[in-house]
């Protein structure tokens, strides 16, 4: 659905995006992941034949973005990271505007919005200015906008950005069911986003992909396990060098003042190095709260990607 071959964008004197190449199939929902200033945005802009790349060639279904730029935006719904609204339209004006210009036939408009109303939750505030809406409610009118002429791939960036926890879970469920019917490339800086909606994902730093995979074999591959936390009361001892000479611990954070002490270990990922701490405490009389390990998440690719010095 998407191809992209050698694409690079240089802004005047600095390149935003070198050399990306990559390819999302009909139906998957890719992320795209990366700090900011990685060059999703500019990806996405590219995609959405916003601007032209400096160099290298993309397609969606197969046509061209440049030299079939319509057959290629017909196919697609952008929703950009601050998403254009006119604030002195209403909802339904807006959409129907959007929709006509859109090419959607004028017999089927008036459908068309109503569905798209109906999908992403706008009908209480159809009557309103845009201008008068929440962030929340704006944010499901460039979703809204993306969606009227029934594109087959969606491209959104930081669909969720500035969104309260609730709304981004609303975002998040309406990402997933539209996620049965289209393709989707969407890019987040909300890891956990990632892991619950997507079925790939790209890390992109600094302009170059730096990984893409599913999420399964991205935690796969990291040397870092999940890390481990251990509460204790451990006197006047130095529990953080203690800690540190235990074999399969790469680093210990200590943290809390007081008698007690919250040490979060980054361990390797083939061993598990809770029983070796278990010994310690019982060597030095350290009184135990809590020993525990959480899974690896994307979080921890991440960080091992993104700040290989870190990890
Ligand atoms: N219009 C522009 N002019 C000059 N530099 C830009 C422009 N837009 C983005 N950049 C730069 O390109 C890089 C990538 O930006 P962007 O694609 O927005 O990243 P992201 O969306 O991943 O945060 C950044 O270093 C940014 O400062
Ligand atoms: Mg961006």
């Amino acid at each position: 659905m998407i191809k992209v071959e050698n694409l690079t964008k240089r802004y005047a004197g600095h390149t935003a995006i070198r050399d990306l190449s990559f390819e999302v199939g009909k139906g998957e929902i890719m992320g795209f992941l990366g700090p900011n200033g990685a060059g999703k945005s500019t990806t996405m802009r590219i995609l959405s034949s916003f601007m032209p790349p400096t160099s290298g060639r993309a397609s969606i279904a197969g046509f061209d973005i440049f030299e079939q730029s319509l057959q290629a935006r017909a196919r697609l719904g952008y929703m950009p990271e601050n998403v254009p609204l006119y604030n002195d339209m209403r909802v339904n004006e807006y959409l129907n505007y959007r929709a006509a210009l859109k090419g959607v036939p004028h017999r089927r408009i008036a459908e068309r919005v109503g569905d798209v109303k109906e999908l992403c939750g706008l009908r209480e505030v159809e009557k309103k200015l845009i201008g008068t809406l929440s962030k929340g409610y704006r944010q499901r009118v460039g979703l809204a906008d993306a969606l009227v002429h029934e594109p087959e791939l969606l491209i959104l960036d930081e669909p969720t950005i500035g969104l309260d926890p609730n709304q981004i879970r609303q975002v998040r469920e309406l990402i997933r069911n539209l996620g049965k019917q289209h393709t989707i490339l969407l890019s987040t800086h909300i890891l956990p986003e990632v892991e619950m909606t997507c079925s790939r994902v790209i890390i992109i730093n600094r302009g170059r992909i730096e990984a893409c995979d599913t999420p399964e074999n991205l935690l796969g591959q990291i040397r870092t396990a999940g890390g481990v936390t251990v509460e204790a009361r451990i006197g006047a001892d130095d529990g953080v060098e203690a800690l540190k000479k235990i074999r399969g611990v790469r680093d210990v954070v200590a943290d809390g003042d007081g008698e007690w002490k919250v040490f979060t270990l980054r361990v390797e990922a083939e061993i598990d190095v809770r029983e070796e701490v278990y010994r310690l405490a019982a060597q030095r009389g350290w009184t135990l709260r809590e020993l525990s390990q959480r899974r690896a998440t994307l979080e921890d690719v991440f960080v091992e990607i993104t700040h290989p010095d870190v990890a």
